[in-house]
């Protein structure tokens, strides 16, 4: 097969920053997806409907023309977040979710939720408008071991919040685990997860090979080969609660090349392409349009796009970095080669 033409797919889990860095960044999203869910962790965060509808219109002047592509806003959950705050929210018909950082667990998580308890009412709420919950699934003690942080989250948080409130949906987000899976699987049809091209593409030994490499440093942080393999299962095999959500996450080279570097690695420049790359690795695209075009719309109770998006067997080379204010970017497997290559967008 040299050639693939699928229903113009969605990324239901991006950073995207604010202006200026936004505008260096949005346009690679809106060039492949017909919709993006955006993550609220800006510094401040994204807290109420008014500054996500307010965010939404910095995005929309930031999306080169022409353009069809559709922000999708979502809430950040604080230890204040109120019932009306998700009422409010849930009446907007461009907030479609809202989503959960344990304080301290990521990049801008600082102002997170440092007591889950405490948001029962906020959940309550949630159930009751059919707003969706996006979970950043990592336990953030600092005992915990970091490659454990996303199965003792589930252990200890994740399967409460499910059994406490059936009707929630929850979209796990970034899964890395076998244990995340098997989670998924295990629970209703109210779970579903977003799957990252990196974490189908790396495990934990690319982050030190050679030494360190801190543009394969995100968080949750990549995990061991047989964790990789199992993932790729997931996302290839059909299953409809699995569905892309790249995680693209822009920080300047400079940020990510320092004595303490951030987490987030940047892979909106050719997200669709690397999805492929590791399908090809599965040696099966039969549910590559279901995983990145029909089951996230699925889940959140939207409708599919109606283009299509065509890629086709053709070795290019992703480039060694892109521009980026005041410094540059580097771009997930800068420089190396990719298989297939967007060819076509309707
Ligand atoms: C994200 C970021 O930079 O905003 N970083 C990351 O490593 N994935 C935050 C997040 O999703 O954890
Ligand atoms: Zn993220």
């Amino acid at each position: 097969m040299n050639k693939l033409t699928f229903i113009t797919p969605d990324d239901w889990h991006l950073h995207l920053r604010d202006t200026p860095q936004m505008e260096a960044v949005v346009g690679d999203t809106a060039r492949q997806f017909g919709r993006a869910i955006i993550m609220p962790n800006l510094n401040p965060p994204v807290r109420t409907c008014a500054d996500a509808i307010a965010y939404r219109e910095r995005i929309l002047a930031a999306i080169p023309a022409p353009s069809s592509f559709t922000p999708l806003m979502t809430l950040y959950l604080t230890d204040n977040t109120s019932a009306t705050d998700i009422r409010e929210a849930s009446d907007s018909e461009h907030i479609h979710g809202a989503k959960l950082y344990p304080a301290g667990a990521t990049t801008n998580s600082e102002a997170g939720v440092t007591d889950l308890a405490k948001l029962d009412p906020v959940f309550e709420a949630m159930q009751k408008h059919g707003l969706i919950l996006q979970v950043h699934g990592e336990a953030t003690a600092p005992e915990v071991d970091v490659f454990d942080r996303e199965k003792v989250f589930i252990d200890q948080y994740l399967a409460k919040i499910r059994s406490n409130f059936p009707e929630l949906k929850i979209v796990f987000e970034h899964i890395t685990t076998r244990d995340a899976i098997d989670f998924v699987r295990s629970v209703d049809a109210n779970t579903a997860a977003t799957i990252t091209p990196h974490h189908l593409l790396i495990n934990r030994n690319a982050i030190f090979e050679g030494g360190i490499r801190p543009h394969h440093y995100c968080l949750p942080v990549a995990k061991r080969e047989g964790h990789r393999q199992a993932l790729l299962a997931a996302a290839s095999n059909g299953e409809a609660l699995f569905f892309a959500g790249t995680d693209s996450a822009p920080h300047s080279k400079d940020a990510k090349e320092s004595a303490c570097g951030c987490a987030g690695i940047y892979s909106a420049h050719s997200a669709v392409e690397l999805y492929a790359e590791a399908f090809e690795e599965a040696a099966d695209f039969t549910h590559f349009e279901s995983f990145m075009s029909r089951n996230g719309a699925e889940f959140y109770g939207l409708p599919l796009n109606q283009g299509s998006i065509t890629l086709e067997r053709r070795e290019w080379t992703i480039p060694d970095s892109l521009p980026f204010p005041g410094s540059s970017l580097i771009p997930f497997k800068a420089g190396q080669a990719l298989h297939w290559k967007i060819v076509g967008n309707d």
